[in-house]
């Protein structure tokens, strides 16, 4: 008997439920499944456990996707979830639509106790952008304000404060890192040396989309802070959240935004806001809503009538996360970064733009040839190798490279095809 067929057939005999891993009622999930789900946890064996992820999945078999830092997949039970709403709401839409706040509820008290805060700090949202519009457009500004950012933001949050610089007359100071950087004092020292008396936010991506660079958020917004407490942080963590192991509420900034769509694998268009509750009632909601300037989260939540089928099963994409533990997939995320660039680094025409230091990446990395340009070789390794990727630019033109961004249920099989494809282009002429 195979392994996983042992496993699964184990599963289904298992024993009373171990309380620490309830399954949602909405989740809909057999008996069979929750045996296998609360075992889960117990596997040894690496390859195996991440064998049955994938499983899980309904990804392409033909083509190796590794631009998942775009938008992830959604585990199978996350999309029978999903269906499940879907079609539940479309029996009698209205009478769904605005009859199910204990189970948002429930989801918001997930995703906070993930995020390590209080559900009266969350908003749901559909995006980062959402969640950094936001902020942007919440805030009261006088003329001559400063914004501190960097030029490695990402482009839609940097043209968003531009609009703000030309429609409020805030200052945008720009810093800019070579990338990528391993040097926390050098970065701390950046912003807090471009603080003034009239600095009025601190713009942080928590881990950049260009190398997957990740940035001390909780020494540099303490280093802030410590100058001037009244001073913003806003964190961009589209590419943080569920990917990384760390908690919201260590890092002392006043807003967080995040897309669930990326690390949770949550439904296309889920996002999340997370505000300090002290600073609720500063920020105007987005949408209008009938008391602006209250301090209560749900001020957020006016923006009409919304996909709330794929808001409910964000929770099935939170147990699924949570089954197999953020700190075990933050280390398979950043074995398989480390899995392909250790293959190819040495290979010349090959450049690795990201770091191999644990602190400052995870499963994010980037490359470029130096024999071609980053189009052709995306262009070459669809074509030829199967494997689907990204390239990425920032502002200034002094960073560019392939992105390469696996996810949890991305097989080594698949970076062989990624690694044979680097080797062989890296020796055309
Ligand atoms: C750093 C960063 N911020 C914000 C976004 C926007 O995310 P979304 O399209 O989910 O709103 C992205 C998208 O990839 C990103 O990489």
């Amino acid at each position: 008997m195979t392994n996983r067929r042992k496993f699964l057939k184990k599963g289904c005999m298992a024993a009373a439920a171990s309380t620490a891993f309830t399954i949602p009622n909405i989740a809909n999930a057999s008996e069979k499944e929750q045996n296998v789900w609360r075992e889960l946890p117990q596997i040894k064996d690496e390859e195996f456990l991440w064998d049955w992820v994938r499983s899980e999945y309904s990804v392409s078999t033909s083509v190796a996707n590794l631009n998942n830092g775009g938008v992830s997949p959604q585990p199978k039970v996350v999309q029978e979830v999903l269906a499940h709403y879907t079609r539940e709401f479309n029996t009698i839409p209205s009478m769904h639509m605005w009859s199910k706040g204990d189970i948002s509820n429930s989801v918001r008290e997930q995703l906070a106790e993930l995020a390590g805060c209080s559900p009266e700090e969350i908003a749901v949202n559909r995006n980062t952008t959402e969640a950094i519009n936001t902020v942007i457009w919440g805030m009261n500004y006088n003329k001559g304000d400063e914004i501190i950012l960097t030029e490695q933001d990402y482009t839609s949050v940097m043209n968003t404060w531009e609009e703000a610089e030309a429609r409020y007359g805030v200052v945008l100071k720009w810093l800019s890192f070579e990338l990528p950087i391993e040097d926390d004092e050098e970065i701390v020292e950046a912003y807090t040396s471009a603080i003034t008396d009239k600095t009025k936010l601190v713009m942080i991506t928590h881990v950049n989309n260009l190398n997957g660079n990740i940035m001390p958020v909780k020494k540099i917004t303490a280093a802030v802070k410590k100058v001037n407490p009244d001073i913003k942080v806003l964190v961009d963590g589209a590419h943080a959240f569920a990917h990384i192991n760390f908690k919201i509420s260590d890092l002392g900034c006043d807003y967080y935004g995040t897309s669930l769509h990326k690390w949770l694998c949550s439904p296309f268009g889920t996002g999340m806001l997370y505000i300090k509750k002290s600073e609720i009632k500063n920020l105007w909601p987005l949408f209008t809503h009938e008391d602006p300037q209250s301090d209560d989260i749900n001020k957020f939540n006016t923006f009409g009538t919304r996909n709330l089928p794929a808001e409910l099963s964000i929770a099935r994409a939170i147990y699924f996360h949570n089954t197999i533990g953020s700190e075990r997939k933050e280390a398979r995320l950043r074995y398989l970064k480390d899995y392909w660039i250790t293959r190819v680094s040495d290979i010349p025409n090959v450049e690795i733009k990201t770091s191999m230091k644990p602190e400052y990446a995870c499963a994010l990395g980037s490359f470029s040839l130096k024999n071609m340009s980053d189009g052709e070789v995306a262009q070459k390794l669809y074509k030829n190798y199967h494997v689907h990727l990204t390239h990425k630019g920032d502002k200034t033109g002094k960073f560019h490279g392939m992105r390469v961004t696996p996810h949890i249920y991305t097989s080594t099989k698949e970076l062989d095809w990624l690694v044979k494809g680097i080797q062989n282009l890296a020796k055309v002429q």
